[in-house]
């Protein structure tokens, strides 16, 4: 009798091991369409929704900044520019600008660090903050979508400030930006692991 032998499936833990490690930051400059499909962005926040959160009060949250809201948030760049540096030239407040019109999927991650019950340590909850920013975009990378974290000073800005109506306790901490990849760098070289894990 014939019968087909079905190749190895690879494990999770390889399968994991492969999407963590293959994972690379792609600028938004280099992020061009299609980008997320309504279902993926569905489940990027799912992942996001998925990170360790001590006490359960999810010290973040995502704003997703659509299309016809760019040039509100391009805005609001030049003004943050404009804020920090009065003398800022027209190009440099173009550029400022510009920023915000690169990456086709654009979100706003934002810590929220006011009072909470039970009330977690500040360093806590960017712990979760920081898995809750992985699980997307590793989501992304297996979506085989590129992504990037963008931040700067306009993060602590006034005018962003107003444009997300960040409340008290609220940081705006970087735009997480998705996109079909233009262009990959070689992989970056990763730290050995006896240079960050050493035993009692
Ligand atoms: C909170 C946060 C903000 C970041 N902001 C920027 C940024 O403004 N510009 C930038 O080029 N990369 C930014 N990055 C991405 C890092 O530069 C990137 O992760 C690093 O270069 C390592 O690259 P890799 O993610 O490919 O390993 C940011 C990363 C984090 C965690």
């Amino acid at each position: 009798m014939l019968f087909q032998i079905e190749p190895p499936q690879p494990s999770a833990a390889s399968l994991a091991f492969t999407l963590i490690t293959s994972r690379q930051s792609i600028l938004p400059r280099r992020l061009a369409d299609p980008g997320p499909t309504s279902e993926q962005i569905e489940e990027m926040f799912q992942a996001a929704a998925a990170a360790p959160d001590h006490g359960e009060i999810r010290p973040w949250r995502f704003v997703l900044v659509p299309p016809d809201r760019r040039a509100d948030l391009g805005s609001a760049f030049a003004q943050a520019l404009a804020e920090r540096d009065p003398s800022a030239t027209p190009t440099q407040l173009a550029q400022a600008r510009d920023k915000a019109l690169r990456a086709p999927f654009v979100a706003l991650v934002i810590a929220r660090l006011g009072k909470s019950e039970p009330d977690i340590d500040e360093l806590e909850r960017m712990v979760s903050l920081g898995a809750a920013v992985q699980n997307v975009l590793l989501m992304a990378h297996s979506f085989g979508l590129g992504a990037g974290l963008t931040s700067g000073l306009a993060m602590r800005s006034i005018a962003v400030r107003q444009l997300f109506d960040l409340q008290d306790g609220e940081h705006a901490i970087c735009c997480l930006n998705v996109g079909t990849a233009l262009h990959r760098k070689p992989a970056r070289l990763r730290p050995a692991v006896d240079s960050f894990v050493s035993s009692l």
